[in-house]
C-alpha cells in the first residue's frame, strides 16, 4: 500500500493523429483507476481539426489534454524535429518517470526519442508490427521506436517474433493484445445509434467503405489515377461511400482529378467522419476497401470482408486469420475480388488472440509491476 506521502507515478501519454486517439482512450481510463498514477496527456497537434480528433475527444470521453503542442502538419523533418522541440520542454518540466507512445506515427518516434534521452522509461504500444517496406514512413517509425523503448506491448503475437528476430531482449516484450480493440467493442452499442447511414440515404450492407490515405497511393499521381478508375468501375456495381481525408482531398486537388469523381454517380463522398458514425458504416458494410491499418483490424473483428489497397499488410493476422485480403492496387485484382464478395464469395475469418477488450488493462497491470 501505498502511504499519503508516496508521490504518485507521473506517465505522459502522447497522441498526435486520429488513430492515436482511438488507442489512448481505454489507457487513459484504466490508469485512472490506480491511483498511483498521475497521468498527464500530451497531443502533439498533428491533426487538428474537428473532425479528426476534436470529435474523438468528444465522442471517446477523452479527457483535455494538459499540453497542446501545435505542430500540426509539414515535412517529416520539420513535423518530428518541431514535436521532439516542443516536447522535451514538458518532458523537463513535468519530470515524468513515464513516456507512453503508441502506433507508428511520427510523433511516436519524437517523443520515444526525446524521453529515451532523458533516461525516461518509454512504453511502446502497438509494437513489433512490420510491413518489411521501409518506404512507409511508419516501418521507420515502428523500428525506431521498438529499438529505443524499455516496454514494448505487442497486439498479436508475430509482433513477438518480429522483435525477437531485431535482437530485442524478450523480457522486454509483453503479448498484451489489440488496444484499438477495447475501444471498438466499448463503443459497439453507442455506435449502433448513429444516424448516418439515414443521413447519407443508404441502407446497410448495400454499399463498400472506403478509406484512402497512404501517401504511396495518394501522393502518386498515377497509382491514385488507377484508383479512381477502378473505383469507377466498382461503383457500377455496388455504391462506395468515401469519408474523404484531408491529405487526399488536397491531392485530387492538386492533380485536377476532380473530373474522375463527376463522373461516378455511385461514388458518394462525405468529410471524415467520427469514430461512431464511421464504425455504424463498418458494421453495415458489405465490404471495406482500405489503405488503412486500424480498419484492417477493425474489419476482422467486426468479420467483414476487407480489401487492403495495398502491396502488403503490418498486420498479416488480419490475413491470416481475420477478413483481409491484401489487393495492391492493381485494377483486375481488386476487380476480382469484389466480384467474389458480391457474388457471396466474402473471406470470413475469426479473431485473433487477445483482441478481446481488456488489453489496457493487462497493459497496467504489467506496468504497475514494472514501474
Ligand atoms: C498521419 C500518419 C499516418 C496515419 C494517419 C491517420 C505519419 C507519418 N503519418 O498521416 O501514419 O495513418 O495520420 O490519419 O505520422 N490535415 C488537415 N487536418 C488535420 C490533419 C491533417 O487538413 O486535422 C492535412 C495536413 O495539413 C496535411 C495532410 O492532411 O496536409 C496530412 O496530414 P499529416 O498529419 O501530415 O499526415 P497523415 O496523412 O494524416
Amino acid at each position: 500500500m501505498m502511504s499519503k506521502q508516496t508521490k504518485k507515478i507521473k506517465v505522459i501519454c502522447v497522441a498526435a493523429a486520429r488513430p492515436n486517439f482511438i488507442k489512448i482512450a481505454p489507457l487513459l481510463e484504466e490508469l485512472k483507476k490506480h491511483k498511483q498514477f498521475k497521468p498527464i496527456l500530451v497531443h502533439t497537434g498533428q491533426h487538428y481539426d474537428y473532425s479528426m480528433s476534436g470529435s474523438f475527444f468528444k465522442e471517446l470521453n477523452i479527457p483535455k489534454p494538459n499540453y497542446n503542442l501545435g505542430v500540426k502538419a509539414g515535412l517529416h523533418g520539420k513535423q518530428t524535429g518541431k514535436t521532439m522541440i516542443e516536447f522535451e520542454k514538458i518532458c523537463l518540466k513535468e519530470k515524468p518517470q513515464l513516456v507512453i507512445v503508441v502506433g507508428d506515427v511520427n510523433a511516436t518516434i519524437a517523443c520515444a526519442l526525446v524521453a529515451t534521452k532523458l533516461h525516461i522509461k518509454v512504453a511502446h504500444i502497438e509494437a513489433g508490427l512490420r510491413s518489411f517496406d521501409r518506404n512507409m514512413p511508419e516501418e521507420i517509425n515502428r523500428i525506431l521506436t521498438d529499438h529505443i523503448s524499455d516496454y514494448l506491448f505487442t497486439s498479436c503475437e508475430d509482433g513477438n517474433k518480429n522483435l525477437l528476430k531485431e535482437g530485442i531482449n524478450k523480457k522486454k516484450i509483453f503479448f498484451v493484445g489489440n488496444i484499438m480493440i477495447d475501444t471498438l467493442l466499448k463503443q459497439q452499442k453507442k455506435s449502433k445509434k448513429s444516424k448516418i447511414l439515414k443521413k447519407i440515404k443508404i441502407k446497410p450492407k448495400q454499399y463498400a467503405l472506403l478509406t484512402l490515405h497512404r501517401p504511396a497511393n495518394v501522393d502518386d499521381k498515377k497509382r491514385l489515377k488507377t484508383l479512381l478508375q477502378t473505383f469507377n468501375l466498382i461503383q457500377k456495381k455496388i455504391k462506395i461511400i468515401y469519408p474523404i481525408h484531408p491529405r487526399t482531398k488536397k491531392q485530387i486537388k492538386k492533380f485536377g482529378f476532380e473530373k474522375y469523381l463527376k463522373q461516378m454517380k455511385n461514388f458518394i463522398i462525405t468529410p471524415p467522419l467520427g469514430y461512431l458514425d464511421m464504425i455504424h458504416l463498418l458494421n453495415n458494410a458489405k465490404f471495406l476497401k482500405t489503405d488503412s491499418g486500424g480498419a484492417q483490424e477493425e474489419s476482422t473483428v467486426l468479420k467483414i470482408p476487407c480489401l487492403t489497397l495495398r502491396d502488403n499488410t503490418e498486420r498479416p493476422v488480419t490475413v491470416n486469420i481475420g477478413t483481409n485480403v491484401i489487393v495492391g492496387t492493381n485494377k483486375n485484382k481488386i476487380i476480382k475480388e469484389v466480384n467474389k464478395i458480391l457474388t457471396g464469395d466474402g473471406k470470413s475469418g475469426k479473431i485473433p488472440k487477445y483482441w478481446d477488450g481488456k488489453t489496457a488493462k493487462r497493459i497496467i497491470n504489467i506496468l504497475i509491476k514494472k514501474i
